[in-house]
């Protein structure tokens, strides 16, 4: 069996279930075939050498931690200003957002091409290469030039944008054309493929070799959806644990005479808050029987607050939280309970369970484990309901939630409501589907059903 390395801008230890996503999804695939988990180290002094700048740190599960250590200046122009600062918003389709500057692009392929040079380096010729996310998209053109001759697969986390709005990014060309250095690329979406299809016939003019493959530069580039899901065993099991079951028991007793809303997001732009706390705000204003009753428990993790898109996001929203609870809390009743930290990673099954209802409203997601995280999370008995953006990747397979445009502010408020109200056998009956959905199409079959394709392409 070929030994799997994945390669990732952020590693995790997947011998710990708590440290989640990536982690917990690429656990299994790695101790079961051994395997290396390459990514981004410490920011270190410039004049640090590059010898003393890669470290390997063996797990106790047969996979060993490789980790590259950056200057201050190429981590900067790479993670906060080329990846942060222009990918993530282009491809979250907020050209308003982006800011482009040449040296944070010359950064991005600075710290690419030294990844690919320390990781080379670690490379047995039969290893299966796995990357992933918009940080690494050029890793394998950088690969290729230093010989490298292994199945290199690439996923995508993140949307892909429709064709004009990556057209407007200056060296898109360059850019999309690295992808053609994998053997295969995956993607969350059918929406994502339809861009992706269009942008290479019309932008890179290649040829449609079939649904699935692509010709352009000499090259053939197979490409295809790979929704990713959870680990919805070890979900159920930690829902089942302790700590969750503490946290539902407090929740319950604390919210008896309530309504409970939950929503947990990384305060990320794209997550659509400030719509969403707009949408509460006319829930309450439109529906008074609400009031008293519905509470919203928003988790809102900081993230890449270095960028100042995340800044300005977090200010509206704070105000906005700010201005509904001045204007409609009551001496016992708080109608938003803003909590600008993570819920530590075991607690949050317990407040999915305790809630009647989340909010999963981003304006664009790749994905949205949120989503399948609260439907795991629910006791099919009793079931919470989910109100979920149509432009999340999880809509196209949870077709069964209350699917919303969070633009629009009435629209979504007059779901919440029909949520909060929804009779118990539509509540099991959606659930139910979305169980079976979730199931099916859960974390170890995306694995699977990825590496098998990328086994199945002949190499470079
Ligand atoms: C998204 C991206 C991941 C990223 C995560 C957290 O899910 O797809 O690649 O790791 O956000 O963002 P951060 O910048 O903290 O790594």
């Amino acid at each position: 069996m070929s030994r799997l390395v994945v390669v990732s801008n952020r590693v995790g230890d997947p011998s710990k279930p708590s440290s989640g996503g990536l982690a917990v999804a690429l656990g299994d695939a790695l101790t079961k075939s051994g395997g290396l988990w390459f990514g981004a180290g410490e920011v270190v002094d410039a004049a640090t050498p590059t010898d003393q700048r890669l470290h390997l740190k063996p797990l106790d599960n047969k996979v060993t931690l490789a980790t590259l250590d950056l200057s201050r200046e190429d981590y900067d122009g790479y993670y906060r200003g080329y990846a942060n600062g222009v990918l993530w918003p282009v491809f979250h389709y907020r050209l308003d957002l982006a800011h482009f500057e040449s040296g944070h692009l010359d950064a991005y392929r600075r710290v690419n091409r030294q990844f690919a040079q320390a990781l080379a380096s670690l490379l047995q010729p039969d290893d299966i290469i796995w990357v992933h996310d918009y940080h690494l998209i050029p890793l394998a053109a950088e690969l290729r030039a230093l010989g490298c001759q292994q199945r290199i697969g690439f996923f995508l986390h993140i949307p892909l944008p429709p064709q004009l709005i990556l057209a407007a990014l200056p060296g898109h060309d360059w850019l999309m054309r690295a992808l053609f250095a994998y053997d295969l690329v995956g993607l969350q979406s059918e929406a994502d493929m339809v861009h992706l299809r269009r942008y290479l016939v019309a932008e890179a003019h290649a040829e449609e070799l079939s649904e699935h493959s692509f010709g352009a530069f000499n090259r053939m580039l197979r490409a295809g959806a790979f929704p990713i899901g959870l680990d919805v065993d070890s979900f159920i099991a930690m829902a089942e644990a302790p700590p969750a079951q503490e946290t539902l028991a407090t929740l319950r007793q604390q919210y008896a005479q309530r309504q409970l809303l939950v929503g947990i997001d990384r305060l990320d732009y794209s997550k659509g808050l400030p719509q969403r706390m707009k949408a509460f705000r006319t829930l309450l204003e439109r529906h008074p029987e609400t009031r008293q009753q519905a509470t919203l428990v928003q988790i809102a993790a900081p993230s890449r607050e270095e960028v100042e898109a995340y800044g300005d996001i977090r200010r509206e929203l704070e105000s906005l939280c700010g201005a509904i609870n001045g204007d409609f809390s009551e001496l016992d009743w708080t109608p938003i309970r803003y909590l600008h930290k993570p819920l530590e990673r075991e607690a949050v099954p317990g407040l999915y369970r305790a809630a009647k209802v989340a909010l999963v409203t981003p304006l664009r997601d790749g994905m949205n484990l949120v989503a399948k995280e609260f439907v795991a999370a629910q006791d099919p008995a009793d079931p919470g309901v989910l109100v979920l953006s149509r432009f999340a990747g999880a809509a196209e397979q949870l077709t069964e939630a209350l699917l919303v445009n969070p633009y629009d502010t009435d629209a979504t408020a007059e779901a919440i409501l029909h949520a909060l109200k929804m009779p118990l056998e539509e509540r099991q009956l959606r659930h139910q589907r979305m169980l079976a959905n979730i199931r099916e199409h859960d974390v170890h079959a995306w694995q699977r059903r990825f590496l098998e394709t990328l086994m199945d392409v002949s190499p470079a």
